[in-house]
């Protein structure tokens, strides 16, 4: 029986194995393992392909977002709003840098964070606001970007998930003070190991970044440090990958959104629903995911998995309801929304280098599944 895994790493090796195994020598050839020209290479292949002037790479998209806070000034005693319906790294780094982190609700049909909650959430210790990307599907920033403006608050990208998706036709990274991106390897855009990225316009903040990620080092200096930073930097080998993919990523976009749309006209209307894009979206399908009925939902991971179809949930545990932030006092039902689509969604196979024959196996699967279950 044909597998079909969630994603499918060594498929897209295959696909580019030459030019791969080119770029790999090449840092084994010159040993310029940290820093050196792949990085900077990388930086300034990134910073365009978002539309932005400036890229830091890092060591994972969790140091990204910490270090894109504390380039904020945020720290402790600051709130800063982001979204339960989201990977923990985005809670987490809020609380490693020392502040609160204060959860709001998504919206049903994409699953993002909703403005008018985060309008309600707004205190006098607010400092940010971390809209996620979540699924590839963009964040509706203009409301956001409002809020920031009244209040004056910073606008923190979590794009960890939407490596090239655009907002009202702009590119993820670009549109608030910073973006962080992870290269985690079955991101859209992977590193073959730990990597990520501050992509930002103002100058600032990518010094500050850049400083602390690299032992507060003064520029230019080998050994003299102004500040205390620590060693958050990515390595040239994880550049050199990212730049022989970056090349491949809008392609590997186009066939993401094309088998969205393959699934899409054979799921919708069933009891199996995609979750909706907005019109202002150009997504980038990081995942495809359709809600479920919630009782029904082991049964039919069990029933495609049987059929060796592999589906995954993102995510389980909302944030707020997580053991690791329980000290933040939500209870079960605080976040309806959150906890409705953790409870029904299902994330199906999407990589690019997914078949169409391969969509319609899993679309048809899980229909009959879902019929086996009284649907
Ligand atoms: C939305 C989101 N934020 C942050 C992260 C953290 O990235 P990393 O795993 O590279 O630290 C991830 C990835 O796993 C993510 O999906």
């Amino acid at each position: 029986m044909d597998q079909i895994p969630l994603v499918d790493l060594g498929a897209q090796y295959h696909s580019l194995r030459d030019e791969m195994d080119a770029a790999i020598q090449g840092i084994l050839d010159s040993t310029r393992f940290i820093g050196g020209p792949e990085i900077a290479g990388f930086e300034a292949e990134f910073a365009a392909y978002c539309e932005a002037a400036h890229c830091v790479g890092v060591s994972s998209g969790t140091s990204a977002l910490t270090l894109a806070l504390r380039a904020c000034g945020i720290g402790p005693g600051d709130e800063v709003i982001t979204c339960s319906n989201t990977f923990v790294a985005t809670a987490e780094a809020i609380a490693l840098v020392g502040a609160t982190p204060v959860l709001v609700d998504a919206t049903p049909t994409t699953g993002g964070m909703d403005a008018r909650q985060t309008a309600l959430a707004i205190t006098g210790r607010t400092r940010a606001l971390l809209p996620v990307h979540l699924y590839g599907h963009p964040a509706d920033l203009d409301p956001l970007l409002d809020l920031c403006e009244r209040y004056g608050l910073y606008l923190v990208e979590d794009a960890a998930q939407a490596h090239g998706a655009r907002y009202r036709g702009r590119r993820v990274g670009s549109l608030g003070r910073v973006a962080c991106f992870s290269f985690y390897p079955g991101k859209n855009l992977g590193a073959y190991g730990d990597a990520g990225a501050i992509v930002t316009n103002d100058p600032e903040i990518g010094e500050a970044v850049r400083m602390a990620a690299d032992h507060g080092r003064t520029p230019g200096s080998k050994y003299e440090h102004s500040r205390v930073g620590g060693n958050d930097r990515m390595d040239a080998l994880q550049a050199a990958v990212l730049r022989v993919k970056l090349r491949h990523l809008d392609g590997w976009n186009r066939r993401r959104r094309e088998h969205a749309a393959h699934y899409d006209a054979l799921l919708t209307g069933s009891a199996a629903a995609p979750l909706q894009p907005a019109g202002w979206a150009e997504p980038v399908y990081h995942l495809y995911i359709v809600q479920v009925p919630p009782q029904s939902r082991a049964g039919i991971q069990k029933c495609l998995g049987d059929a060796g179809i592999a589906t995954g949930i993102h995510y389980p545990i909302p944030v707020h309801l997580q053991p690791a932030f329980a000290d933040l006092g939500y209870r079960p039902g605080s976040l309806p929304v959150s906890e409705g689509l953790a409870e029904s969604v299902l994330s199906l196979p999407m990589y690019a280098e997914l078949r169409p024959d391969q969509v319609d196996a899993v679309s048809a699967r899980l229909l009959s599944c879902l019929k086996d279950e009284g649907f």
